[in-house]
């Protein structure tokens, strides 16, 4: 197996802090810019004809991000953010009025808001309840969903079930293998928004049968901001209607006065117009080059080797961490501290960035931390506590 890329070069973010903030914004990956640059030099040298050198990025994307999904390229969209997804799917859906959609009351707004618009259709969204998987979490901030709440709120009108696989505030990972069979055998469509798993936590799209998977690609995935990508499974488009369209989504290409209607079927059908393409090659850029060797797999399992080392390292007399059971833990730690805005405001100019959503303290390392930057993040973290 190739070393995980850990150098200052690849993430020149180094040599200013230690960077633990991989579920908020993350550093975006040199190899990235550089691609968007030679693309972009490329365009401002030969205007159309840049694609006469690159061939077509969209489609070196869809390949690429497959890959990471375990689907094929027919599957992929490029998308600006993971709403953009959702809401294509949301829009899109044939919802009846009575329909429902089950959620959960702490969902980031990205994947709220697209279902809540759905109830000017007449469909209900049903929200479960936030409760404690583990049965001994402190109380006062989101903590996640149970299995139990979900299948019993199952019913024949349910349609859709759409939750993200880690939840942003606790880091509460579902456990989507059981989580898809759920909905599987149950007939619903289950709808994932991966902003924060995409990267992390290996998603093998296809074989859970999901209907669909949205993620941003600045995040785990150190892309560009403004970058995501879509999922969707061949069964779910024939279902869907198209609710943004424009030149690049006929089949005609170029032959703009035939408005012959025929749209594609395929992952295209939600690209509708011209993409941002320098920055759709810097996504794959950071997916080739940083995810497919060592897999997600490894990186998943390096991320919880970098975590428990920082849990070792931390006072736990400051620090209230989170425990899940292993199936539930993900790429974010989250804490209960006392004055939780104020640590993170000093943790950051002590030289260690994390963040704070929820009421909880974050604390994201990712594959390219160092055990040097794990134990000297523990030493000033447990400095600004003072403890
Ligand atoms: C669970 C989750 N979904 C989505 C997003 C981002 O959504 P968007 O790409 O629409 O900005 C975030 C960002 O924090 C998130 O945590």
């Amino acid at each position: 197996m190739k070393a995980f890329r850990k150098d200052r070069e690849s993430f020149p973010i180094k040599e200013s802090t230690i960077y633990l903030n991989h579920c908020g914004i993350a550093p975006l990956y040199s190899g990235a810019l550089r691609a968007q640059q030679e693309f972009s030099e490329l365009h401002m040298r030969r205007g159309i004809a840049v694609f006469a050198e690159t061939g077509n990025p969209l489609s070196a994307f869809h390949e690429i991000a497959g890959r990471l999904l375990a689907a094929p390229a027919e599957d992929i969209s490029f998308m600006k953010n993971t709403a953009e997804g959702l809401s294509l799917i949301a829009a899109g859906y044939d919802l009846k009025p009575g329909d429902e959609i089950i959620s959960y009351v702490h969902e980031y707004p990205s994947n709220h808001y697209p279902w809540r618009l759905q109830e000017r259709r007449g469909a209900r969204l049903v929200l479960l309840e936030d409760s404690d998987p583990t049965g001994s979490l402190p109380t006062g901030c989101p903590r996640g969903w149970s299995l139990e709440e979900l299948t019993s709120r199952i019913n024949d009108r349910t349609r859709i079930v759409a939750l993200s696989h880690v939840q942003f505030t606790s880091g509460f990972a579902a456990d989507l293998p059981r989580l898809a069979q759920l909905c599987r055998d149950r007939g619903v469509d289950l709808i994932i928004d991966a902003a924060q798993s995409l990267g992390s936590i290996p998603i093998d799209a296809p074989g859970l049968g999901l209907a669909a998977v949205a993620a941003s690609g600045w995040k785990w995935l150190m892309g560009p901001i403004g970058t995501g990508v879509l999922y969707t499974s061949p069964e779910l488009r024939s279902r869907l209607s198209v609710t943004l369209a424009g030149a690049d989504i006929v089949q005609q290409g170029d032959d703009y006065l035939n408005h012959t209607w025929q749209p594609f079927t395929d992952g295209r059908m939600f690209e509708y117009s011209t993409a941002a393409l320098a920055l759709a090659v810097a996504l794959r850029a950071c997916m080739e080059d940083l995810f497919l060797e060592p897999d997600v797999g490894a990186i998943q399992r390096e991320n919880l080797r970098l975590q428990d080392r920082l849990l070792e390292r931390l006072n736990p007399a400051f620090f209230q961490y989170l425990r899940f059971a292993p199936e539930n833990r993900s790429g974010i730690m989250s804490f209960r501290v006392p004055a939780v805005a104020e640590f993170v405001s000093r943790s950051v100019k002590a030289g260690v960035f994390v963040s704070s959503r929820g009421g909880y303290l974050r604390i994201a390392p990712h594959f390219c931390n160092t055990d040097e930057e794990i134990d000297g993040a523990a030493e000033i973290l447990n400095q600004v506590a003072g403890v």
